[in-house]
């Protein structure tokens, strides 16, 4: 969308995938305050996403979303203040429909230019754009009406849509949004995480600056995979040019999590100024190479073994797009290592089960 945002995807947090729906103010704070004193915000974490049920069922006799006394007294302009202090932007929920898929809080089916007006003057910088309960129209007519209200709110407000792939999005989502989701919801298991980066994949060619396919929110975190699971799911997103929005309790992170979701080198793969989102270029039974270039004329890979024993994976350079005969240094991101071999045809690792390796190659004769 030319609204100027996610020129790179966006990076930062969303309450749903720990939280659920137990959200209040403290919370959002307490996460914001962890953002800064972690680090996480120095390295691109910048949005704080308030996810579904943080309104009353009911709007007020004027019409407008009234935040949910009990967990959010203050309410949500305070919070925007607050967050805004930390260095920090703050993003909120709501649905392309009558109730949003909680429904537990109005959707803004019909309301969207009296609340994107209200988000403007709260001072959201960020909408995630649900699906659930609406009238059964085509989200090709629902939410362009959101587009064009927040263009109207004056405020940025980066917009992600989430229709959770059903109508294709990638093929429409640049002209209604930053971002749009390619798949149904994920869950903190191997299956789910690896299954919806495979459904986001086949979209690759459609995620430029300004509008990124969403496979969902980062699961790392959330105790459902072990550390190297985490490293492949972080990987793949970053390799696919995925929204970063971490999904754990940041106010209780522990170091293995920052290992994985705190490496700048990977964060800058994803944050690289291309724009190119990674295409998968061989599978081979449960051996994967997943490749895509990065500026200066690199090329990020991801060595993928999908399988439950020990294998070598070979990505070769026909297939990642680099030219026969380059010789090429490797940079290992997860080890922080330059390779000391220079490499002529071909890079090669062997992969313990669910685990990848993720190299930036660099062409230097
Ligand atoms: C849908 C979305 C999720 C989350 C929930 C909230 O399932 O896909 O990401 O926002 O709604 O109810």
């Amino acid at each position: 969308l030319a609204n100027g945002l996610g020129l790179t995807p966006q990076m930062g947090w969303n309450s749903w995938n720990h939280y659920s729906c137990f959200i209040d103010e403290q919370i959002i704070r307490k996460t914001a305050d962890a953002m800064v004193s972690t680090g996480l915000a120095k390295l691109g974490y910048e949005y704080v996403n308030i996810d579904d049920c943080w309104a009353e069922i009911a709007r007020d006799d004027k019409g407008n979303l009234v935040p949910k006394n009990a967990t959010f007294p203050s309410g949500i302009k305070a919070l925007a203040d607050y967050v805004h202090s930390k260095g920090l932007k703050l993003g909120i929920y709501s649905d392309a429909g009558y109730f949003t898929c909680s429904k537990t809080m109005p959707g803004s089916l019909g309301h969207e230019e009296q609340d994107a007006k209200t988000f403007a003057a709260w001072g959201i910088d960020y909408l995630k754009y649900d699906n659930c309960n609406n009238d059964g129209s085509r989200p090709t007519v629902r939410y362009p009406v959101m587009t064009r209200a927040l263009m109207k709110a004056g405020r940025p407000i980066f917009l992600s849509l989430c229709e959770w792939g059903d109508l294709h999005p990638a093929l429409w989502g640049d002209k209604v949004g930053n971002s749009w989701r390619t798949t149904n919801d994920i869950a903190d298991n191997w299956d789910s995480m690896i299954s919806r980066a495979d459904q986001n994949e086949v979209y690759a060619e459609y995620a430029r600056p300004g509008g990124w396919n969403d496979p969902d929110m980062l699961e790392v975190g959330n105790g459902g995979m072990t550390k190297d699971e985490y490293i492949v799911h972080f990987s793949l997103w970053a390799i696919s040019k995925a929204p970063l929005l971490l999904g754990c309790d940041l106010t209780s992170i522990t170091k293995d999590i920052m290992d994985v979701v705190a490496n700048k080198e990977v964060i800058a793969v994803n944050q690289d100024s291309l724009g190119v989102q990674a295409k998968k270029v061989r599978m081979e039974g449960d051996q994967e190479i997943w490749a895509g270039p990065l500026s200066g004329y690199r090329v990020a890979v991801v060595l993928l073994n999908r399988g439950p024993i020990r294998y070598s994976v070979t990505a070769n350079w026909d297939d990642i797009g680099i030219p026969q005969g380059s010789v090429v240094e490797a940079r290992d991101l997860w080890e922080h290592r330059t390779l000391k071999t220079h490499f002529v045809s071909n890079i090669s690792a062997t992969l313990d089960s669910h685990s990848c390796k993720l190299y930036v190659l660099k062409p230097i004769s």
